[in-house]
């Protein structure tokens, strides 16, 4: 049976409307269909799928129905495309570059991070104040003094920019990224940043998670 699935469904939907909580549970589909994708498996069925992923198998549909589904009732998916098709949803067939500000220990830790590079995003450079760092280099990317951001922005196509500095100087630098056309910010800093509403924040932070962890610990 021919997979007749290979059109571009996400162009037809709006795919503004979906909700964040769909969204957040894609990389992890993305990421077990690699590996189903690098253990040789062409073909899955719904329910085996949703059964590795710890969803259910209505959940995972649905999930994808809201990009206008890609299985065939009866055939399962086909992994190398759906594994495609949500990379393309997802951002990652196109080129993210990333710049880092604080070149401190997580900014390093970040920049170490090999699987970011597989999954389409380079990050291309570091910046920071301290002049002991400035000019050395991290898996190959370059720390910059701070002051080269304006140029150095200008000369490249920074998609995104992530703040690993203190936190009392994250909300200053964030306004200076965004003022320099920057509209993406993946923030680590212990702080909101109150920035136009039109500029895209992801806040990570591990305490919350671990907080998350101690609540369950203590009201078990
Ligand atoms: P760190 O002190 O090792 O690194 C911070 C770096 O920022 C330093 O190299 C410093 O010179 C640089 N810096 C200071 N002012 C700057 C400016 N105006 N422009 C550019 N660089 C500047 O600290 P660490 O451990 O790397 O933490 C960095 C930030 O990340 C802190 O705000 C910390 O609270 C936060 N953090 C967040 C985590 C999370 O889960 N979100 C986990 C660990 C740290």
């Amino acid at each position: 049976m021919p997979d007749n699935n290979h059109g571009n469904h996400s162009d037809r939907i709006n795919v503004k409307n979906i909700s964040p909580a769909v969204i957040k549970r894609l990389p992890r589909y993305y990421r077990y269909l690699g590996d189903l994708l690098r253990n040789g498996v062409v073909r899955i069925s719904s329910n085996e799928l949703s059964n590795r992923m710890n969803v259910t198998a209505s959940q995972f549909r649905q999930d994808l129905n809201n990009f206008g589904g890609f299985g065939q009732q009866g055939y399962g998916y086909n992994v190398e495309f759906l594994y495609h098709e949500m990379g393309r949803i997802l951002g990652l067939e196109e080129k993210n570059n990333i710049i880092i500000i604080g070149a401190g220990n997580l900014g390093q830790a970040l920049a170490n991070n090999q699987e970011f590079d597989s999954n389409g995003f380079s990050i291309i450079g570091l910046f920071d104040v301290n002049p002991r760092l400035i000019g050395m280099t991290v898996r190959g990317v370059e720390v910059y003094d701070i002051d080269m951001l304006e140029s150095f922005i200008r000369d490249h196509e920074v998609k995104i920019a992530a703040l690993t500095l203190p936190k009392t100087k994250a909300p200053q630098v964030a306004e200076r990224l965004v003022e320099l056309g920057i509209r993406a910010i993946w923030n680590f800093a212990p702080v909101d940043l109150n920035l136009p509403e039109d500029i895209m924040i992801e806040n990570v932070h591990l305490t919350d998670s671990i907080m998350t962890l101690s609540y369950r610990i203590h009201n078990q």
